[in-house]
């Protein structure tokens, strides 16, 4: 149980932890390389750790001190059958990429993972990588999932969701396959799988105007020197509370700014946010900036279409945003969060309708008529980490005392989040 009460003011300056999409990446493709990978500015969040200790079953030595991690690689063909089940832990992540690597083995592995992460859909990667030649038994599309890995073959992979999961799993695979892989989405999903493969020197073609990516087979993968960007998914706690707050002014710092991944900072924007950035540069292939908020009157928007899997892993904080909001904002095309870490569209409306905002589910997303004051409240995060920070942030705005269930979640990705916010507040 952890306890929240409303803050007067929020300064200071906050350096968000690694990105965790881009820290999983690096793991797995630093170990499918030759030579070593330095991966600095690492996230020691449990689900990125999860994915060192499954590709240290699979023979690959990893040392680790702190966020300094370095892959010792075996090449594309190098990994070995692993003697126990594969735990992925909460990662869903950690579960459909590797999927991919898996099923170019020569060799048969099982992953399993948490309660949570067995209950979420599999099939989007079963489908495409059966496809490929990969044979798969899985719990009625469910964790515990078997992989009998072999020859692959290229295939187009027109995917029928915008899920950056489902497109690094058959990109992975590709690398194994006889030919090209390509892989089409209805919408551009985030983009980190691509600019690591070539800075490991595979070679990608992306058409983002068809959302359309295609890789060759068998690279020459060499070990790379990755500095992992702060996350924007962290990030956006922080964001958010400095527009929310009455009195703040908050400079988040080394944030990557992929706009693959920046959606957020538009709707910061629309929404009529006190927001700027500093110091904007290329980190490793990814864009990163310093960013600057301010205590703001937001007012509600719309968010639909394309730009959602842009924000998708922030849509809870901004369903925070628009209940402090003046007007409505209306979020659709959003039924990907039925199947995250919890099911965000109930676990958003039971805990802000708990708070007194005005919220309604919708099969895609959510209607919020912002503006009225929020009272603090008993939040069940349900194990969701994402769940946990939002509500976090509402309740520091929000009158009286909030309390959260399950406090600890938020290590899957930010250990120290608490910490930082606490700084904030003093
Ligand atoms: C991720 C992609 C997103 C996101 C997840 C991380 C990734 O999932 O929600 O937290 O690193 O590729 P989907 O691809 O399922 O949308």
């Amino acid at each position: 149980m952890y306890c929240i009460k409303e803050a007067d003011r929020l300064s200071g300056v906050v350096i968000v932890p690694g990105d965790k999409s881009i820290s999983h990446r690096g793991i797995m493709l630093g170990s499918i390389a030759e030579g070593d990978t330095y991966l600095h500015g690492f996230l020691e969040g449990a689900d990125c750790l999860s994915s060192i200790s499954c590709f240290k079953k699979m023979g690959i030595s990893i040392d680790r001190n702190g966020s300094e991690v370095t892959i010792h690689g075996k090449g594309l063909h190098g990994l070995s059958a692993p003697s126990d089940v594969l735990d992925a832990g909460n990662s869903g992540t950690t579960t459909r990429l590797m999927s991919g690597i898996l099923a170019g083995q020569h060799f048969s592995s099982t992953i399993t993972g948490d309660e949570s992460l067995k209950t979420r859909p599999m099939k989007r990667v079963i489908s495409p990588l059966t496809q490929m030649g990969a044979s798969i038994d899985s719990n009625g599309g469910c964790l515990p999932m078997t992989i009998h890995g072999g020859s692959l073959h290229g295939i187009d992979y027109k995917s029928p969701v915008a899920s950056a999961q489902v497109k690094s799993c058959v990109l992975f695979a590709g690398l194994f396959a006889d030919g090209k892989t390509s892989v089409t989405e209805p919408a551009i999903s985030r983009n980190h799988t691509e600019l690591m493969l070539r800075g490991f020197g595979a070679s990608v073609f992306t058409d983002e105007s068809r959302h359309y990516t295609e890789v060759e087979p068998e690279p020459r993968l060499i070990g790379q020197n990755i500095t992992v960007p702060g996350d924007i998914s962290s990030a956006a706690y922080f964001l958010a509370a400095g527009l929310i707050s009455k009195n703040a002014e908050i400079i988040v710092e080394n944030v990557n700014t992929n706009p693959t991944r920046a959606g957020i900072l538009k709707v910061i924007e629309a929404m009529g946010g006190d927001i700027s950035y500093i110091n904007e540069r290329t980190v490793s292939g990814e864009a990163v900036a310093d960013i600057v908020v301010k205590s703001s009157s937001l007012h509600g928007t719309t968010i639909e279409g394309s730009i959602i899997p842009a924000l998708i892993d922030e849509l809870p904080v901004i369903a925070v945003m628009a209940a402090y909001a003046d007007g409505t904002t209306t979020i659709k095309d959003a039924a990907e969060l039925k199947v995250k870490e919890s099911n965000r569209i109930d676990t958003v409306t039971e805990n802000l309708s708990a708070m007194g905002c005005d919220i309604t589910p919708t099969d895609d997303g959510f209607i919020i008529h912002g503006g009225r004051p929020l009272h603090g409240a008993q939040i069940r995060t349900h194990k969701d980490h994402r769940i946990a920070m939002s509500f976090a942030v509402a309740a520091l705005s929000a009158s009286g005392e909030t309390t959260l269930d399950d406090p600890d979640c938020v290590k899957i990705s930010y250990p120290g989040f608490f910490d930082t916010l606490q700084k904030l507040g003093q």
